[in-house]
């Protein structure tokens, strides 16, 4: 026989890794398994039990143990009871365990690996490979972040006890994920892994006792959703951190509303990979076999739609095709097995409908030659190509082995089809033109862009999204500041102020003033008709404001909407606008000041502090447009990911009465700083102080419709704000306790909220009123990933 012969007729043998070891795990411990509470393995007395199974055979391995609401107390409780300890030792202390944690990962990481296989049916080249060698990674940075802690993020302590919830595609990786942040900022937590896949965090239980780590600072509770959901609820937690289905998400962002607790959601995605006819055709199908067949498909940043210019579209399909029909489908405990087995037959049952009946929409399906066991959960690599933008395989989420495509002519178009998800995680874009990749980056929705590469992942860069995919970074410094809170923040009850009343008698000497609302450059009436008289705090009539309703809202948004080209206006010139709104305010200190002092009675010398102060604000913020800079993360290839500052979009503002115009200024000066557009609802009880201050946005060379001002009663426009689609974020700082029903109601489009929960917050402080907090809110980070050399 030929040599050329042989090449073409090789197959592949068999490379099993053998299961002994993980087994044999599983047996000494019965096979029966309890929850990891305070340091121990507890067995409550007659609890209840699951099973959980391997995928690849449908063979039982252990029963595990479904906690319950005593469960649940007992962990948060123990929880609650080591965490002024764990935080108290200091960040150097720590990380000693942090880095002991990591050190024992690698030791077992052949364990680790192979009980990962068994339980969740991802190849084991991917779990010995990826999985594990990340989470040891993720414990060795967040060692790191614990040390530098103190120096770094000063002003900052741990939130408390962290609720934390986690799915089943990646089970070690997204516990490491969840973990090793909390620990590493001082906060305590209870882990509840996926019902399929909760093996290997009872493994790592395993790993916190032998490196010693303080009873109850981690606790983990198996179970369904429900323990999930008992776990996120309880009064006694503070920040809940969710990875999952965006259902769910939703559902845990209610539930928690107006508790008060700090909240990460990492939710579904529908991610585009982008081929242009320029890229290196063949690197991008290799490319491709990752986005979207990497464990599956059960990905949520998975490349799950392909849009490839027209030019190149056949011959990318073509080697598409005859690369998928080499893919390998098998037992995931063979080394060389490219596609393993789905999570559960519950999931593959899912796969299968959404295919089904996403086809009946049209689409040109092929599925992978190769041969797909009949026993066990297996679903075949499918690419369904000439699928329209708006059909249900273009916009559900399959998360499975499934790749839906088609094509386009344009960059411009390239970014339309990108951006029409209600997700946004990440994008994949492939051209060997770096300006093209460059210009696409910032243009698609996402938290993550990989330019040329796809699915990199490291502990030193942020991953999370926006939109329906959640809100949220896990992972380099802005992960951290998931998981603390700023020292300085007031613990006060804000003071609720009644707007003064009065008789219809205007001051003496002034002239009858009736501000309109400011939207988009213009000051219109309310659509409601209705003024309300406001009164001065000696009750003489100080003039009317306008009413403004949803209608009002409404217009409000569609104007910032319609404004966001202030996005990509240079920082140089957001600075300028501002220094020239601050020079505009101060011509008129003397004007605002003797108008605080008739709205609220306050003393003339302490209401030009207060207009003085919003004019340092305006300084400040023009000094951080173009400072506050991003980062090139210092992740491990041979290249970098930039971590830009983007801003939020268009937020929702409703502003403080206890400081009128400081109030204001201080968060309507970062947002615009930043490059978003405003809607503005004023102080309720002291309004004029910002229908004056239009006056002075009028002058200042702020293009139309970035700040939109609506004088309206808080009750009456906050749900029209909280759930409208376009608005990107909410930020309430009124005393009449609606952060509840906002937190409740922005679960439309999954906006960012930021609420006071009835705290006070003193405006004239320079930490509480300014600083990097107001920057933060005001951005998002989108880690832009450029592999670099031939
Ligand atoms: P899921 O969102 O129901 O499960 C994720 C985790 O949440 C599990 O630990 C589960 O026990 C827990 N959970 C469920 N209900 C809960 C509740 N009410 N409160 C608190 N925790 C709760 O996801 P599921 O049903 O396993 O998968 C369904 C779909 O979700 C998948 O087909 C996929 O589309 C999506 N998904 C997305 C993931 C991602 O990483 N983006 C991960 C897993 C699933």
């Amino acid at each position: 026989m030929k040599v050329t012969k042989i090449l073409e007729t090789m197959d592949y043998g068999t490379a099993p890794e053998s299961s002994a070891a993980a087994l044999k795990w599983i047996e000494e411990r019965g096979a029966d398994f309890g929850l990891f509470i305070n340091g121990d393995f507890v067995k409550p007395a007659g609890r209840e039990s699951f099973e959980t199974h391997n995928p690849a055979n449908n063979e039982l391995l252990a029963k595990l143990c479904q906690a319950q609401t005593a469960d649940v107390d007992a962990a948060v409780s123990a929880a609650r009871d080591a965490q002024a300890g764990w935080e108290s030792m200091g960040g150097p202390a720590r990380s000693k365990y942090l880095y002991a944690i990591a050190r024992l990962v690698q030791k077992h990481s052949r364990l680790f690996a192979v009980l990962e296989t068994l339980d969740n049916g991802k190849p084991i080249r991917e779990s010995r490979d990826i999985d594990v060698p990340l989470v040891a990674r993720h414990f060795y940075f967040h060692a790191g972040a614990a040390v530098l802690m103190a120096d770094e993020m000063p002003d900052h302590q741990a939130l408390g006890v962290a609720a934390q919830v986690i799915p089943w595609n990646f089970p070690l990786l997204m516990l490491a994920w969840k973990i090793a942040p909390a620990l590493a900022m001082g906060n305590t937590v209870v882990l509840k892994p996926a019902e399929y896949t909760s093996l290997t965090a009872l493994l790592f239980a395993e790993i916190c006792q032998e490196a010693g780590l303080p009873n109850g600072v981690v606790n983990i509770l198996t179970g369904n959703g429900s323990v999930g959901e008992q776990v996120v609820i309880h009064p006694d937690v503070d920040k809940v951190a969710f990875t999952g289905s965006t259902a769910v998400g939703r559902h845990i962002r209610q539930a928690i509303a107006g508790q008060g607790k700090a909240i990460t959601l990492e939710l579904g995605g529908k991610s585009p990979y982008i081929v242009f006819d320029d890229a290196d055709i063949d690197s991008a199908v290799e490319g491709l076999v990752d986005a979207i067949w990497l464990n599956q498909g059960q990905v949520c940043c998975a490349g799950s739609r392909l849009f490839v210019q027209e030019g190149v579209a056949e011959v990318f399909h073509r080697k598409l095709r005859s690369r998928m029909d080499k893919l390998r489908i098998g037992d995931p405990m063979d080394k060389s097995i490219d596609i393993g087995a789905i999570v559960d037959p519950v999931q593959l049952q899912s796969i299968k409908r959404l295919v089904d009946e996403g086809l009946e929409e049209g689409g040109n399906r092929h599925v992978a030659a190769g041969d797909c066991p009949s026993e066990g959960s297996f679903y075949p690599p499918t690419f369904i190509s000439e699928v329209d933008p708006a059909c249900r395989l273009m916009q559900e989420e399959i998360f499975g082995p499934v790749l839906v495509g088609s094509t386009f002519r344009t960059p411009a178009e390239a970014v339309a089809l990108a951006n029409n998800t209600r997700y946004g995680l990440a994008a994949s874009i492939w051209t060997e033109n770096i300006n093209l990749a460059l210009d696409l980056a910032p243009k698609i929705v996402c938290g993550v862009a990989w330019i040329n590469t796809t699915n990199q992942f490291d502990a030193a860069a942020g991953f999370g999204g926006c939109r329906e995919s959640g809100f949220g970074r896990e992972g380099g410094w802005e992960g951290l500041y998931a998981y603390v809170r700023p020292s300085y923040q007031s613990t006060g009850e804000i003071e609720v102020i009644t707007p003064p009343q009065g008789s219809s008698e205007p001051v003496e000497g002034s002239i009858d003033r009736t501000p309109k609302l400011f939207i988009a450059g213009r000051q219109v009436r309310p659509d409601s008709g209705y003024s309300t008289p406001v009164y001065s705090s000696t009750g003489k009539q100080l003039g009317f404001v306008g009413q403004g309703n949803r209608k009002d809202i409404r217009n409000a948004v569609e104007a910032a909407h319609a404004a966001r080209s202030w996005a990509k206006s240079t920082a140089h010139l957001r600075a300028q606008i501002l220094y020239y709104i601050a020079e505009n305010l101060s011509v008129r200190r003397e004007e605002f000041a003797q108008r605080i002092t008739a709205m609220t009675g306050a003393a003339i010398e302490s209401a030009k502090a207060e207009v003085d102060l919003s004019i340092d604000r305006l300084f400040i913020y023009a000094a951080w447009a173009d400072k506050y800079d991003g980062a090139a993360h210092g992740v491990p290839i041979r290249g970098v990911a930039l971590a830009m500052h983007e801003p939020v979009g268009i937020i929702g503002m409703l502003c403080s009465d206890q400081a009128p115009l400081l109030g204001m200024v201080s968060v309507l000066a970062p947002a615009i700083a930043m490059g978003n557009t405003c809607v503005v609802v004023p102080s309720q009880a002291y309004p004029l102080a910002a229908t004056d201050l239009y006056q002075v946005l009028e002058t200042s060379d702020l293009p139309a419709g970035v700040v939109n001002i609506v004088t309206a009663a808080h009750s009456d426009v906050v749900e029209t704000l909280a759930g409208h689609m376009e608005v990107d974020s909410l930020w309430y700082f009124g005393a009449d306790g609606h952060s509840a029903s906002i937190e409740r109601e922005s679960v439309t489009n999954l906006k960012r909220t930021w609420v006071n929960n009835g705290r006070s917050r003193d405006w004239q402080d320079t930490k509480q009123g300014a600083g990097k907090e107001f920057l933060r809110q005001a951005t998002e980070v989108k880690n832009i990933w450029i592999p670099y050399g031939e």
